[in-house]
């Protein structure tokens, strides 16, 4: 499809929906907003959970050039949850979902020049739209949250291209197929398909296609491409693959571009095989919320949190806990090799037949709409932790396979001995004992069954150990522990094809939930995205060569235990040299107690006498071979010495909403996160930018982070934010973003 322009910016809302706002009127009563956008910021914590439950109205106008023999159409890829699009006062469509993207062709109410658009939104967590209905375990918040976009097309357009294709050898079989939009009369048009790698051409195919009214869809005839570099998690080789439809002038009448890669997926009872090899899914769940701004943040933010996954935590996989995430999110999988479980939005219920209609087009948006990603491995065809409900879930998966065959299915289940209709049988494992010494079913006692089929750990660990960024040391280091051990586990066994824990970062939620504050504390980064131990447990998997990881799980000192030992260090060093106090060197070697993992903690067992002598510092090495490649110094008098200030992005485009993250860490002399320190920062800005929340932030667990976000004026130069706390012996700072545009064009 041409994209027309971006309209994210400029729009005018006022909560509440009154009849004559659709034939206008006193527009700009409405507050100016920019997409994207929640109906309302929510505090940290401790807050109303129906404070987004609302209608509300967005107004927009917009010009459009001369439309004679040309469509209009608008799409939406997130709004939340539901709304009536008026277009110059006549009602142009409705939608249901917070999570599925939806395009209107507006043809027939727009004319040249200036045009109106009324959305109003219900946010309400209505039981005929899933994921709600029961006692959901996030916020569904509100508002248009995700890309509007106008495009202007001829009669004919392509709205999806399927590239669909087989792989033998390393030579690929592409069968794109062209969902297709024809106004006119019959007519023939020329496809021509192409691929591009880095920017060269290397492969093209023209071929005659007819069109008319009634096509809906069309399969090109097969093309054999190759060799073809493959999509893989270490090296996710991605290709341009484009089809532009000619009329017999050679005339363009529309096109298409997108990105694919080429990869095999094959699940057997042993595991899960990527192209042909056998790779264990270790990953965690995302949700897709954000302290204060709920849903509605952008490309960068999106971005961000697949490059922690992949690049921070080493992971292979994530899975978008419990809807369709968005399209920055998914496109950043994909150039990182981050394989992605995808599900249809769900949370414990299943409603009447209006819900379930609901059910079967989240299904086909997701499917048909994400085909193209070589990150999406799996597709999730059951709402997460339902019961079974064979009529739905046979029909759910069904369709799944026949719009897409070359991916396996699953749907996740809380309850053992469920019916298996999909391809992998997907289970909540939920069960250590409290002491969490045994974790995880076999697949056989969560199957229910003696037969041995694809087994996945959807989630496991979180919920059963909340953990506060405030914990105790001995919390935090259990927390850790316990995903070591589930880890462990999940990598030594066949019958696991992996494990993804719960989950990323905590996460608003409603009281049913939490300790009574709105908040779930299970991720293993806190809502700022700032890690807990947990955290580095994935990160001390990664090879040494990539990044050495040497994180104690402990604040090292006596403190509150008196004794200074026993801990855990999380590292992928070979082994580590331990000085505690006025003690010796000690060596310390990986725990054998995880033999799955890449890289056991160590765990630090002995000290000398301590009691009563003075605490002189510490000391730990890390070493890989002979050679010492990271090394951490603590005092023998740690004090609050500095505020650490990173940003997570130098530069804003300013010509849309962008947003960036500033993490403030409170540190002794040495660096050490100071993880019990309750301080406040106060932060102000200057230039095109604000603050995403309040101005006045408290650390949790030694940390204080917010996001800025660009106000979308324009203007170029810099901004600056500035950052006080009251302590006197730290020096205010200021942190400089140079603002820049992107060249969005929007009107
Ligand atoms: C699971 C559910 C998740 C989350 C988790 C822990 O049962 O699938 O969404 O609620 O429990 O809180």
């Amino acid at each position: 499809m041409q994209k027309y322009c971006n309209l994210n910016l400029g729009w005018r809302f006022k909560e509440g929906f009154e009849e004559e706002y659709i034939t206008g009127g006193k527009d700009e009563e409405g507050r100016l907003v920019h997409v994207p956008h929640t109906v309302k910021e929510v505090p940290y914590d401790c807050f109303d959970q129906t404070m987004t439950c609302m209608i509300s109205t967005y107004i927009r106008s917009f010009q459009l050039p001369d439309m004679a023999g040309k469509r209009a159409l608008v799409s939406f890829e997130g709004v939340s949850a539901c709304y009536d699009l008026y277009i110059n006062g006549h009602k142009a469509g409705s939608h249901k979902g917070a999570y599925s993207m939806a395009l209107f062709d507006i043809t027939e109410y727009v004319t040249q020049g200036g045009n109106r658009m009324v959305l109003c939104v219900d946010s309400h967590e209505r039981s005929d739209v899933p994921p709600n209905g029961s006692t959901v375990d996030f916020l569904i918040y509100g508002g248009i949250y995700r890309d509007v976009t106008l495009y202007i097309q001829e009669e004919t357009y392509v709205k999806q291209v399927l590239f669909r294709y087989s792989l033998d050898h390393g030579t690929a079989v592409l069968e794109p197929e062209l969902l297709i939009r024809s106004h006119g009369p019959e007519r023939n048009l020329w496809a021509v398909t192409s691929l591009q790698k880095d920017g060269v051409l290397v492969w093209e195919n023209r071929q005659k296609i007819q069109v008319s009214p009634d096509t809906a869809s069309i399969s090109l005839k097969p093309g054999q491409v190759g060799p073809v570099g493959l999509w893989q998690p270490e090296d996710p080789q991605l290709y341009q693959a484009g089809v532009e439809l000619q009329d017999e002038d050679g005339r363009c009448v529309d096109c298409f571009q997108t990105r694919i890669g080429f990869r095999t997926i094959q699940v057997e009872p042993d595991g899960f095989y990527l192209n042909g090899k056998r790779t264990k899914l270790i990953g965690l769940n995302r949700h897709q919320s954000y302290p204060y701004a709920g849903y509605a943040m952008g490309r960068r933010a999106q971005e961000k949190d697949a490059c922690l996954l992949k690049d921070f935590m080493g992971l292979n996989m994530v899975r978008c806990s419990h809807y369709m995430q968005s399209r920055y999110f998914l496109d950043k999988c994909d150039e990182l090799g981050l394989m992605v479980f995808e599900e249809i939005p769900g949370w414990g219920y299943i409603g009447d037949e209006e819900f379930k209609k609901v059910v079967f087009q989240d299904l086909e948006n997701m499917v048909l709409g994400h085909f193209n990603h070589p990150g999406i491995v799996i597709w999730g065809t059951r709402l997460n932790e339902t019961t079974d409900y064979d009529e739905l879930y046979e029909e759910t998966n069904r369709r799944c396979k026949a719009m897409d065959p070359s991916r396996p299915t699953t749907g996740v289940r809380w309850e053992t001995g469920s019916h298996l209709i999909e391809d992998i049988y997907s289970y909540n494992d939920y069960s250590e004992d409290d002491q969490g010494e045994h974790m995880l079913l076999t697949a056989h006692q969560a199957t229910g069954s003696t037969k041995q089929v694809p087994y996945l750990v959807s989630e496991h660990t979180g919920a059963v150990l909340p953990t506060k960024p405030v914990d105790s040391e001995e919390r935090q280091e259990e927390f850790a522990i316990r995903h070591a051990r589930a880890m462990s586990k999940i990598m030594t066994s066949d019958q696991y094809l992996g494990g993804l824990g719960w989950c990323m970062f905590d996460y608003n939620t409603h009281n049913d939930h939490n300790s009574v504050n709105k908040v779930c504390y299970h991720g293993v980064l806190d809502m700022f995205r700032v890690p807990k131990w947990a955290a580095y447990l994935y990160a001390s998997q990664k090879s040494p060569e990539k990044e050495a990881v040497l994180v104690p799980c402990s604040m090292v000192g006596r403190g509150e235990r008196c004794e200074p030992v026993p801990f855990y260090v999380l590292t992928n060093c070979d082994y580590i040299e331990v000085t505690l106090s006025n003690d010796i060197t000690r060596t310390y070697y990986p725990s054998v107690k995880f033999p799955g993992l890449a890289h056991p903690p160590v765990l630090v067992t002995e000290n000398g006498e301590f009691w009563q002598h003075r605490w002189t510092g510490a000391r730990i090495v890390g070493y890989v071979g002979d050679e010492a490649v990271a090394e951490r110094r603590y005092s023998d008098n740690p004090r609050l010495a500095r505020l650490m200030v990173e940003v997570d992005d130098a530069v804003l485009y300013n010509d849309q909403v962008d947003e960036t993250r500033v993490v403030c860490t409170f540190a002794d002399e040495y660096g050490n996160r100071l993880y019990h320190h309750p301080q406040v920062v106060s932060v102000s800005v200057e230039g095109d930018i604000e603050l995403v929340g309040p101005p006045l932030i408290p650390s949790l667990g030694g940390c204080a982070a917010f996001w800025v976000r660009t106000r979308a004026g324009g203007t170029q130069g810099t901004a600056c934010i500035h950052i006080h706390t009251p302590r006197p012996e730290i020096d205010d700072q200021t942190v400089t973003i140079r603002l820049e545009r992107e060249d969005e064009k929007s009107f």
